[in-house]
């Protein structure tokens, strides 16, 4: 992702934004194949990119990994080359390794086009480019926007994307959390602060999902002290701007990251998020296939 100069970053919302809002359909030239290869449990990316497909007339091959030669001990690269070798076009992948993708992009077998849907704590491009889509919806700009990516930082993958995309974008980017899921290495990007000195005057406050499934043992906060903490309690709601806005990725963990009745009040694009995914991930394959039609 980080290889999308500025420009095609903005191209690729625009483009999400025809099929959003003109339901533009494109034709393309020839039938094209797609697998949707999650070793990893997902929702909104996995279904929301089966949904694009669809609308795209892209024609889905169906893969389950429980059910899949997986099983009998084939690897990535043997399945995503068994793919390539049967005509899929593109192969959306997540798995728990970062940089799995690695091999299968210098592979030079491999024919199909990888996405990314999350690797590990790595990178999560796609989620990346539906956050910026709805940043950008809401300000039109990215420019000087007061950004706080608040939580579980060091094992989010879509921190880490979002940090470098909104940096390179001219957004100025606030951290906060519990200071054992912060990391030196992300002081590039930003600042770290203590949330409350920054709620009422964020432009966006970017909550990230406890990663239980990623934490060693002994790194636990119980829900009501991360709530009263570091989350977005009521009473820190009724601090924020009245033109702020509210993101998670999600899913969402109610009543820690943020107070249940909050995922759908005024300020929240939660919903608006898992919207604009399905239309940005549209768009980025289309620009995939238009670069192999
Ligand atoms: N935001 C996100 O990646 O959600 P899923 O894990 O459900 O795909």
């Amino acid at each position: 992702m980080a290889l999308l100069s500025n420009d095609e970053v903005l191209g690729l919302i625009k483009r999400a934004q025809d099929f959003k809002y003109q339901r533009i359909r494109p034709v393309f030239n020839r039938q094209f194949f797609v697998a949707n290869l999650f070793f990893e449990n997902s929702t909104r990316t996995h279904k929301s990119f089966e949904v694009a497909e669809k609308k795209l007339g892209l024609d889905v091959i169906e893969f389950d990994a429980s059910t899949s030669s997986v099983k009998k001990g084939e690897t990535l690269y043997d399945t995503v080359l068994t793919m390539s070798a049967i005509g899929v076009d593109v192969c959306v992948i997540r798995h728990t390794d970062e940089h799995y993708y690695q091999e299968l992009v210098d592979s030079r077998t491999i024919q199909s086009a990888i996405v990314n849907g999350g690797d590990g704590s790595g990178q999560h491009p796609s989620q990346s480019l539906l956050d910026l889509m709805t940043i950008y919806e809401e300000f039109g700009t990215f420019d000087g926007l007061k950004i706080m990516i608040a939580g579980d930082i060091t094992h989010s993958r879509v921190a880490k994307s979002n940090m470098q995309m909104l940096k390179r974008l001219g957004a100025d980017i606030y951290f906060t959390g519990p200071e054992s899921w912060y990391s030196d290495e992300f002081d590039v990007y930003g600042q770290y602060m203590a949330l409350d000195d920054l709620i009422d005057s964020v432009d966006v406050l970017m909550l990230l999902r406890v990663q239980h499934e990623r934490h060693e043992s002994g790194e636990t906060f119980s829900k009501e002290a991360y709530h009263d903490q570091y989350g977005l309690t009521r009473a820190r709601y009724a601090q924020m701007k009245e033109s702020a806005i509210i993101m998670h990725p999600a899913p969402v963990n109610r009543g820690v990251e943020i107070a249940s009745d909050l995922v759908e009040a005024p300020r929240s694009r939660i919903v608006a998020q898992m919207t604009n995914g399905m239309f940005m991930r549209m768009a980025i394959l289309e620009a995939i296939l238009n670069g192999k039609a």
